[in-house]
């Protein structure tokens, strides 16, 4: 695991780009695991800048982390149609590329079985974004979460879902249900780029990086991860010693 303190979100987001640069100019066929939330914001802004200049990524796949359950078909917050706004359609990844389980499945149990299988069957995750929660979570992947876990469903915590109410009109209709890729999933990607900015993650990141590897901090999986690169500003490093 190597961790990089940088001052600012901007300059994470900036060599956060340099790496998926690296990949999508080197790889034929690059596989980019997407997530949501504010705290990739910047990296998806700077990638766009750099399309726009020219970096293509018209042969990228991207598999999402995760997805809420239960929220109507053209809800503005649906994780695909967000991914859809704020990164594939402004890199003009193809709409056929982009892959998400399907929180509207009716059979939810089957739809986390194929997800995980269309991820295999993808070759894997070349380089998997991801934030940390405040509660030490990745992904959806709450306090408790088993260290090998497959994609499944969850239940949000209530933290977490308290984090998530600025996304929604009132903390009711944030989903109290999700589909997430598990710690089992994130492990097998074959580079993790954790990104963590501001002092509400400090706590979260200090348990993650040098608290014990735990179930109660599912974050703490980074330090098993065979390549990970932890991205942080100088905010989200306070709590390292
Ligand atoms: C989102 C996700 C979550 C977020 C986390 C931090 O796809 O998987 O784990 O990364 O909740 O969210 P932000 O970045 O909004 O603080």
């Amino acid at each position: 695991m190597e961790v990089i303190v940088l001052p600012t979100a901007t300059d994470t987001a900036s060599l956060a780009a340099d790496i998926i640069e690296q990949l999508v100019t080197r790889r034929p066929d690059p596989v980019l695991g997407l997530a949501t939330g504010s705290t990739p914001g910047p990296l998806y802004e700077e990638l766009t800048r750099r399309h726009k200049s020219g970096l293509n990524f018209a042969h990228a796949r991207a598999f999402m982390l995760d997805e809420y359950v239960g929220l109507p078909a053209g809800h503005p917050e649906r994780y695909a149609a967000v991914i859809q706004r704020e990164v594939t359609e402004p890199l003009d990844i193809p709409a056929g590329s982009v892959h998400g389980p399907d929180g509207a499945a009716t059979d939810l149990i089957a739809e986390c079985e194929r997800y995980e299988q269309a991820i295999i069957d993808a070759g894997g995750i070349d380089v998997q974004i991801a934030g940390i929660g405040s509660n030490g979570h990745i992904a959806f992947n709450e306090p408790g979460s088993a260290l090998t876990s497959p994609t499944r469903p969850k239940t949000l915590n209530a933290r977490t879902r308290q984090d998530n109410a600025r996304f929604f009109d009132s903390l009711d209709e944030v989903p109290k249900h999700v589909l997430t890729q598990g710690l089992g999933t994130i492990g097998r990607s074959r580079h993790l780029l954790m990104l963590a900015s501001g002092a509400g993650k400090a706590d979260a990141v200090a348990a993650a990086l040098e608290g014990p590897l735990s179930a109660s901090c599912p974050a703490s999986v980074v330090q098993l991860h065979r390549h990970a690169t932890v991205l942080l500003d100088e905010e989200a490093a306070a709590g390292l010693r």
